[in-house]
């Protein structure tokens, strides 16, 4: 059987990019195939969150993961840092990675640009250790949104080089996955780029926003003064809406509004507030099973041990079989 490994960094709440880009394939993926799904919060240390937030990370997460419908029985649930083989496997990766195609990578120059005050080293091998993750359960499949595909590209590059270098044919080759043709970006609302944590929350929506955040998120996104020429192609802010639209709604209301803006009738405040319901009706379910969850402490504890176990296990045999074949022999 494949063997799955997927991860979301714990800097904050999941909104609807994690869920559509990633969560919705981990629930369907965790019936078929070999799954590990882990919260990455070693990640979010290059960002220097406090211990206290931290910690509250990675317990929001978790309950997101079984609110979404991850169930512990069926996959390995775990945290990044219960599991230190990872942190080990990444040291020996880092060796054998170069500066030039580090800092080629489009996300480490994003970081650069947007906080050029804290270019650290863990920002500049955050694609080493997101190998490690992949390779320490031998994974071939990596179910991510189309913001990762750089990274699993570098992660192939490293285990390819793992096995030139040692002569073996140890690591798979992992790809970028998604039940969909082509792997999701889940646009924003402030009309431009992806949904994601930017602009204080503003740009997102969280699994636990209530429908009063919802409504009032929606019907701020970003528009313009609507077409003046019929079957006009739509300006970015406009698409976004539309493929959030085609995300969360039926066919029928996307063609419904679709026509609309093909005949210049559009009225934006009607699309928005048809959005909003229908993102209202997506997440109301998962808003509620947090509540529940998140108030069971001893339920959690048991996942995240249980979770733990599994994936040491896992990972301990990877380490061991990496030592010997770097030459990490007892004396
Ligand atoms: P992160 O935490 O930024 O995002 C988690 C997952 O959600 C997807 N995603 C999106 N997909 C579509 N549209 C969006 N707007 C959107 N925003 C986020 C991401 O593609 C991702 O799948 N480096 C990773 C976490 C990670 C990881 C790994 C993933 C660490 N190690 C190993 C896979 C395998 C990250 O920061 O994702």
């Amino acid at each position: 059987m494949e063997t799955v490994v997927s991860g979301i960094r714990s800097t904050g709440k999941l909104h609807l990019g994690n869920y559509y880009g990633a969560i919705h394939n981990f629930v369907k993926m965790q019936e078929k195939y070999n799954c590990y799904f882990f919260i990455a919060d070693l990640h979010s240390l290059t960002t220097h969150p406090h211990p206290d937030n931290l910690h509250q990370n990675v317990k929001d997460i978790l309950v997101e993961y079984l609110a979404a419908g991850l169930d512990p029985e069926k996959c390995t649930l775990y945290v990044q840092s219960d599991v230190p083989q990872i942190a080990e496997l990444y040291l020996f990766l880092n060796m054998n990675a170069y500066l030039g195609e580090l800092e080629r990578s489009a996300s480490f120059k994003d970081k650069v640009r947007m906080h050029p005050e804290n270019v650290n080293a863990g920002l500049l091998t955050y694609p080493v250790l997101m190998a490690g993750d992949i390779l320490i359960h031998k994974a071939t499949k990596v179910p991510v949104g189309k913001d990762q595909e750089q990274h699993l590209e570098m992660t192939r590059t490293f285990s390819n080089r793992f096995n030139r270098i040692y002569n073996v044919d140890y690591f798979p080759e992992a790809y970028a996955f998604s039940f969909s043709d082509k792997l999701v970006k889940v646009p924003g609302l402030d009309g431009n780029g992806k949904m994601g944590k930017s602009n204080g929350g503003a740009n997102a929506i969280y699994l636990s926003d209530t429908p009063e955040i919802i409504r009032k998120k929606v019907m701020r996104a970003v528009t313009d003064g609507g077409p003046s020429e019929e079957n006009s192609s739509k300006p970015e802010p406009i698409q976004n809406l539309f493929q959030l639209i085609s995300l969360v709604s039926s066919k029928d209301t996307y063609d419904y509004f679709n026509h609309l803006y093909n005949t210049c009738q559009i009225r934006y405040g009607d699309l928005k507030k048809q959005l909003a319901e229908d993102m209202i009706i997506a997440t109301t379910p998962l808003r509620e099973k947090i509540i529940d969850i998140a108030s069971d402490k001893d339920y959690l504890h048991k996942v995240a041990r249980m979770g733990a176990d599994k994936a040491r296990e896992s990972a301990d045999r990877t380490i061991k079989d990496v030592k010997e074949i770097i030459g990490f022999r007892q004396i």
